[in-house]
Formats: C-alpha cells, structure tokens, sequence
C-alpha cells in the first residue's frame, strides 16, 4: 500500500453532476461558459439536483417552494443572537446548519421524496442564516425575505434592507451559477463520505461547510481582500508580492489541483471587477489585482483561480470580506446537495487505508518505567 498525497489524481467515485476534462468545467454536460451567460442561479440548482434544466412551470415551482421554506425558525434566531459577534462567519453558519436539522421533523427521515425537499429547504435557508449572522454581528435584527425574489436579489434585501440595484443582483448571480458545482472538491467530498455512513443531509452539509471554511478552499477568497487591504495602493503591489515570492509564501487566489492552465471561471469574475470598478469610477482594486495576476502568473506560472477575482467583485458590490466565503456556501449548497443525493442513489461507506509508516514491534511500558 502507498499512499498518494492529498489523493491527487485518484478517481474516488463516479458522477453525473459536473465535470472538469481538459480545463472545461460542464454542469450535467453544459459548459459553465454558456451557463454563466445564460442562466439564473436558480435553473443552475435545478439542473444540479435534477438532472436537467428545468421548464418554465418546474422553474416557477421551484421558486415558490425556495419562497416558502426561505424563512428560518425564531428559534435558531435567538440562537444565533448567542454567538459571539467576531467569531469567524462560516464558524458561525457551520453551527447553525447544524442548529437547523433540530428544528426540522424529517431530518431524518431517509426516502428520496424528503431528501430532495431538504435538499431545496437548505438552499433557501443558508442565505436567510447568512444575512441573519451579518446584521446580528452589527448589531441589527435580521430582515426576514421577501418572497417573489431570486435568491441573489433576496440574499442582498435581507442584509441591506433595501432594495438592491440590477448590476449587482445580475453580478451576484453570476457568481452564485460559477460557484455551484465544481466535480469532487474537498468540501463535496467532506459531504460525500460524510453521508456514505447513512448519516443525514444536514451533517453531510456541515461537515461541507467546515472543509470549505479553510484557506486553501473556499477562505481563500476572505485571504485574498486581506491581501488587498494589506497592499493598500496600487504602486505597492510590486515591493509587497515580491516580498511573498522571496519568502516562498502562498499567494491566495492563485492555483489549482485541477487546473493548471486557468481556471475557466475566473475570466468571469475579473470581468465583473473590471466593470463594476469603471461603473463606480474606481479601478483601484481590479488595477491592483491585474498587477497581481501579471506578477504570479509570470514568475510563477500560476493563473487566478475561481476564489482571486471574487474578492474585488464582492468588495465593489459593498459586501464585507466575513461573508465571501459564507456566500461560496450559499452557492455550492446546491452542489453538495446534489452530491449527497447521488451518492444514496447507489451508496458504499467510503473507507480507504492509510499506509502505516510508524513505528513496530513496541511493547507496552507500565507508566512507572516510562521516562
Ligand atoms: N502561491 C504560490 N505558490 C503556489 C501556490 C500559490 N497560490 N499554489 C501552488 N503553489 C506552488 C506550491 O508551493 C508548489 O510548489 P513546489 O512544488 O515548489 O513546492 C506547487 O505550486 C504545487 O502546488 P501544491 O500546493 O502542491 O498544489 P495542490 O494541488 O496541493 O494545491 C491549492 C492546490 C491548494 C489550490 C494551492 O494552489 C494553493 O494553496 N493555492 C492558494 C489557496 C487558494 O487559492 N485556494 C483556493 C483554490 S480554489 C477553491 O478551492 C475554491
């Protein structure tokens, strides 16, 4: 037996949700390219969970259930009311994901039928949950959603209290179709070993959001603005990253396991930075995160990835960096989703081995003897 490190390369299940082959990233077979252009977020979570894109009647259906389970319980609220305002956000909604399978009478219940309406359920409450934790860390009650909103265009009422502008429901859409699948990830294979023991959807997807809180996942995107705010202005960018590159310090928002020739989401999201900058008259943060890219990209050979251009475009749409990553979450919750639910359609425990490589032929030392 010899281990791979970090299983890089190892083919550890079959799926039909998405694909990565030969840099092109597909959503059941469609090209994310076509996908970010053309759809909402909503036909995308369809797409994932069912298979197929959904007809305007199944759409309009869809809708309307994210409308009715959208609201979370007073329960959690209070609960919520509780947590420390500076703990980190995905800790805090990694903890009320977890609250919320208490308050709901079928978590455990096991048929396909009810699974899928949790999967739904838990796609209309993370961004409620995450709004929620926003305003209670500022000290204001949570905006309960309003129903006949896209979930980009309620998730944005819910942490301003007003009406948000179409550039930035259109730009927060987009982010949420690039960010909803993405084939067998770190936090999708959290969620998947997780639920291959029989255990519920809502730990799969807790044990899902604890993987995509790390840096070198999902926080990436919360690293990178810290990067940004660090650098300041756009004439230090090159003292700052070459101080990085000297020390052989990671520069987060670049690389990729998969990707080594760009990953394809990222032209997207740098071009949704450039626009809302020259929109608002102020290009400092793309200007900084283009010499950033031309930096990495030169000496090292590495390209942006999905989380490098978010950072910018969440900072111009006026979110604070706390909830980037909790945003990737209220994203990919329908790709974990859609994971759980294939990997009951046809379930093994996922239990590989580990290459022993310590020490043998010990014998125990009674505690008196040991030094
Ligand atoms: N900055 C500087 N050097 C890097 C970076 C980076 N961002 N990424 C990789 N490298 C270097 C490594 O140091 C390594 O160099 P070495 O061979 O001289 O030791 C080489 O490139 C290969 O990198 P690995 O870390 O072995 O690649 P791995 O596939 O294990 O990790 C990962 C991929 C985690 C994405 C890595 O590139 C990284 O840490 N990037 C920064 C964090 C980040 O942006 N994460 C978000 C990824 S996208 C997502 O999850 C949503």
């Amino acid at each position: 037996m010899t281990a791979t490190k970090g299983l890089e390369g190892i083919v550890a299940t079959t799926s039909t949700i998405s694909s990565i082959v030969d840099g092109v990233l597909t959503y059941r077979g469609i090209d994310i390219d076509d996908l970010a252009l053309h759809a909402g977020f909503e036909e995308v979570a369809y797409l994932l969970w069912f298979g197929k894109l959904p007809n305007a009647q199944e759409l309009s259906d869809l809708r309307q259930d994210l409308d009715t389970f959208a609201p979370i319980p007073q329960l959690l609220i209070e609960q919520m009311k509780l947590y420390p305002k500076d703990v980190n956000t995905m800790a805090a909604l990694r903890s009320a994901v977890s609250a919320l399978a208490l308050y709901d009478e079928e978590a455990d219940d096991v048929s396909r039928s009810s699974n899928e309406k949790k999967a739904i359920r838990l796609q209309a409450q993370l961004p409620t949950i995450v709004a929620a934790l926003s305003r209670l860390r500022q000290g204001k009650e949570p905006i309960a959603p309003q129903k006949g909103l896209s979930i980009a265009e309620n998730f944005l009422y819910m942490l301003r209290g007003e009406q948000p502008d179409e550039t930035s429901i259109k730009a927060l859409d987009q982010a949420l179709v690039l960010h909803a699948d993405h084939e067998l990830n770190a936090s999708t294979f959290a969620a998947r070993v997780t639920v291959a023991t029989l255990s519920d959807m809502y730990s799969g997807v807790t044990s899902a959001i604890g993987a995509l809180k790390g840096p070198l996942h999902g926080g990436a995107n919360e690293a990178v603005m810290r990067m940004l705010d660090e650098i300041g202005e756009v004439d230090q960018v090159e003292s700052y990253i070459q101080e990085k590159l000297n020390n052989r310090e990671k520069i987060m928002g670049f690389g990729h396991r998969v990707y080594k020739n760009g990953d394809p989401r990222a032209k997207f999201l740098q071009k949704m930075s450039r626009e809302l900058g020259e929109m608002k008259n102020d290009t400092k943060l793309y200007t900084m995160s283009v010499k950033i890219e031309d930096m990495i990209t030169g000496q090292k050979g590495l390209k942006p990835n999905v989380d490098f251009y978010s950072a910018s475009v969440y900072t111009q749409l006026g979110i604070e960096s706390e909830l980037f990553t909790p945003i990737f979450a209220i994203s990919r919750v329908s790709g974990w989703t859609a994971h759980i639910l294939e990997q009951w359609v046809d379930n093994r425990i996922i239990r590989p081995r580990a290459e022993y490589i310590g020490l043998t032929d010990q014998k125990y030392i009674p505690i008196e003897l040991r030094a």
